[in-house]
């Protein structure tokens, strides 16, 4: 990899600009500031336009493509911010002092070492068979165990967030070394977090430029909006079940195609294509078969994702250099432009955020599985993090279906049936 960290830094404040270019013509009311119940709003199937809960977490403004995490816009973060650094925004509100980030840090790290009840779990289970989101879940009831087997039912929900952070990023170096048949490494506590992941995935100390990459990446990830895997940890939060639980229901809804999957389903596309040349005739195809262009179209975004607008410079400028990538990035560039031509204006189709980060991923010598484990390891910071601002003042969800089947009927007894 051939650029330095500030020229990382330059990409993305370049992505910035052009975004703010763009940002700035479009006219769109700032979010309020506080949430006026009851609210009233169109609902529309998968509750389109229904609001679950107000929060000064983070804030997707769909029209114009801009995305804030307290307050702080996401170029800023990627630029100059760590995933450390920005879970404790995340998390408790405000940037944290140097103090208050090395004790934070310090804490996420006691946490993060192998579990024997992960390991014997994972060891009795059919590694290569099963997706390692799949095992990301067992690697929550072996943090919980871990907790039970220390402090019994009395979980302290701000332990468990740190615990749950920790572990998600060394279950998936474990996962992704198992998946090989490789020795598991135990994270190394002078390392960064986005350090460690690469750590014990490849089981050597990454380089800066490496931990630059995955730190942007987890930053990226870390928080955005109701999406569906938030929303079903805060369901199960609500019920006032455990983190734990809630963050297995978050990754069982991350694994989705549609959501946190979408990124290794970008992957297999662009192989499925196979070239740039073979973009137009696989799109028309695609488009008569009503196939879904996967990591492209956004429920909120009706604008370019700025998410995507970071990614895309650091998977092209890394990607590129890597020769089994480079067709791909190619592929992907000229997937763009086709759907754009055809989707973009018009219906508001623009990439997401899972468009280009598998590239990145992918020139980084990552394999396809683990993508959707990564998006976990970084959203992870935003599901405690809204678990846990919901709790403050908690109320069980519990919206309600529309009955639409019959009514009246006669229970026969079976042996008239
Ligand atoms: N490719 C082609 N058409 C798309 C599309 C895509 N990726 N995303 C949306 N559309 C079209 C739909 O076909 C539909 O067209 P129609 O009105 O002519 O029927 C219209 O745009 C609205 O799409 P819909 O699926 O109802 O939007 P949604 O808000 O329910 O779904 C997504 C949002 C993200 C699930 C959807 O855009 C999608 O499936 N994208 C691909 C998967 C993906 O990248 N997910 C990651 C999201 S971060």
């Amino acid at each position: 990899m051939s650029l330095d960290q500030s020229s990382i830094t330059e990409l993305i404040l370049d992505a910035k600009k052009k975004a703010n270019e763009e940002i700035g013509q479009v006219d769109a009311p700032p979010p309020p500031s506080e949430v006026a119940w009851p609210v009233n709003c169109e609902v529309k199937p998968g509750l389109e336009g229904a609001v679950a809960a107000g929060s000064n977490i983070g804030f997707v403004d769909g029209a114009r493509g801009a995305l804030v995490y307290r307050g702080y816009d996401i170029f800023d973060l990627c630029a100059h911010s760590t995933f450390e650094e920005t879970s404790y925004l995340l998390i408790h509100g405000s940037l944290p002092t140097a103090a208050e980030l090395e004790e934070f840090s310090q804490r996420i790290r006691a946490k993060m070492n192998i579990l024997e009840p992960t390991t014997k779990m994972m060891e009795s289970l059919p590694i290569k068979a099963l997706h390692p989101m799949k095992l990301l879940e067992v690697a929550m009831i072996g943090a919980h165990a871990e907790d039970a087997k220390n402090n019994g039912d009395e979980i302290d929900q701000m332990e468990a967030s740190y615990r749950v952070i920790a572990q998600m990023m060394t279950a998936t170096g474990m996962i992704a070394r198992m998946r090989k048949g490789l020795p598991v490494v135990e994270p190394d506590p002078e390392l960064s977090h986005a350090a460690n992941l690469l750590y014990v995935m490849t089981g050597e100390k990454p380089s800066e430029i490496a931990t630059r990459l995955m730190d942007v990446a987890l930053i990226l990830h870390a928080d955005h909006g109701m999406n569906a895997s938030t929303f079903t940890s805060m369901v199960v939060t609500s019920t006032l079940s455990d983190m734990y639980f809630a963050m297995s229901g978050g990754l069982g809804s991350l694994k989705g195609p549609l959501h946190g999957g979408a990124n290794e389903a970008v992957l297999y596309d662009l192989e499925e294509i196979g070239s740039p040349e073979k973009v137009d005739d696989w799109f028309k195809a695609a488009q008569q078969s009503k196939r879904k262009i996967m990591g492209m179209g956004h429920r909120v975004y009706k604008a370019y994702d700025p998410r995507a607008r970071v990614l895309k410079p650091l998977a092209q400028k890394f990607g590129l250099a890597v020769p089994e990538v480079a067709p791909l990035v190619n592929t992907a560039e000229r997937l763009e432009q086709v759907a754009l031509d055809a989707m973009g204006r018009e219906k508001k189709i623009f990439p997401n955020v899972d468009f280009y980060s598998g590239l990145l991923y992918r020139a980084m010598g990552i394999e396809t599985l683990m993508f959707t484990p990564l998006f976990a390891v970084s959203r992870v910071s935003g599901w405690v993090a809204r678990c846990l601002e919901y709790r403050e003042n908690n109320r069980i969800f519990r919206p309600r279906g529309i009955y639409t089947g019959k009514v009246d009927q006669k229970y026969e007894p079976i042996e008239n049936r």
